[in-house]
């Protein structure tokens, strides 16, 4: 595949290969990025992060992953702050970072905005999350994740818990699961499953899928928790009712498997219990952390940049 220039916008743009590359690269990234060696790769380059939703992770870390490699961000990390706010369109904006910047990274309440942004531009594009849609640089994070500590993908037993209907991050992931040899069950309240498109797309590609209100994840070597997505709501009556649907707390963790790992995308609201993040199975801050690495690497991809 040529990287340089590439827009990333859907996991689903993504083979498998592919998807392996940007996890070992990462991993030759991270290990760069210890011996202090990655720090005139992007010297000379600027990222405009254009954030049109709040954001902690996904903005703090590309910020970080392109100044670890020796280059500048500019930019705008809530939308009151830039002139959508007097009419601009997101078109006319993401042209004008285009023409200040070498690779953007955007991310926008609205489905499909990423990849109309890709369109318009001669840069590379990230998406940096857009509505309930996609969320792929996260995607690649939990996946250098699992594989940093299982060795593998294949053959793993995940469960995803929370708010599958309006959860992109659990939509990419599912997606790019489609690729790998795992068995997942879906745990969310009946009104928040997962889009049946999603479950056909695994079960076309042979992978077994079970679906269920209940939370037993005894079995899981993966549990993949996920925070109820507020702002997706069209009914805050609706939200009010499921809100806590799924509490993991140390009752709940007792008698899973000894090396399950606990994921979350964060930011968590009531669904991880702060007792689970000193106990060995919590590594949702390791899984942000990892966003450096996998971020720095895709920012070198995209912008032609050799490590
Ligand atoms: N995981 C994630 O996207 O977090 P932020 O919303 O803080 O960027």
């Amino acid at each position: 595949m040529r990287w340089n220039k590439k827009h990333i916008i859907s996991i689903r743009d993504f083979s498998r290969e592919e998807i392996d590359f940007v996890l070992k690269k990462s991993r030759d990234m991270e290990k760069k990025l210890k011996l202090g060696k990655t720090s005139s790769l992007m010297k000379d380059k600027i990222l405009a992060n254009l954030f049109f939703e709040p954001s902690t992770r996904t903005r703090m870390s590309f910020e970080a992953a392109m100044k670890k490699l020796g280059g500048v961000t500019i930019g705008f990390d809530y939308p009151g702050i830039s002139s959508e706010v007097k009419g601009e369109t997101i078109v006319d904006t993401v042209k004008i970072a285009a023409g200040y910047a070498d690779v953007i990274v955007i991310r926008h309440p609205i489905e499909g905005s990423a990849r109309l942004a890709s369109e318009n531009v001669d840069v590379p594009v990230i998406n940096g999350g857009d509505g309930s849609n996609q969320h792929p640089t996260q995607t690649l994070l939990d996946l250098y994740t699992i594989k940093k500590e299982f060795k593998r993908i294949d053959g793993l037993n995940i469960c995803v818990i929370g708010d599958l209907k309006y959860g992109r991050t659990v939509h990419s992931l599912t997606n790019a699961l489609e690729n790998y040899n795992v068995n997942l069950c879906f745990i969310s309240p009946w009104e928040l499953r997962m889009p049946r498109r999603m479950v056909k797309g695994l079960e076309a590609k042979g992978i077994k899928v079970r679906e269920t209100t209940k939370l037993n994840i005894k079995n899981f070597d993966v549990i993949y928790v996920t925070r109820i997505q507020k702002e997706r709501f069209p009914d805050p009556q609706e939200y009010e009712r499921v809100k806590d649907a799924y509490i993991l707390n140390m009752d709940a963790i007792e008698g899973i498997k000894n090396e399950a790992i606990i994921m979350h995308p964060l930011p968590r609201v009531t669904e991880i219990s702060t007792d689970i993040d000193n106990t060995k199975y919590a590594h949702y801050f390791e899984q942000a952390r990892n966003g450096i690495p996998v971020r720095m690497t895709l920012l070198c991809l995209v912008c032609g940049v050799k490590f």
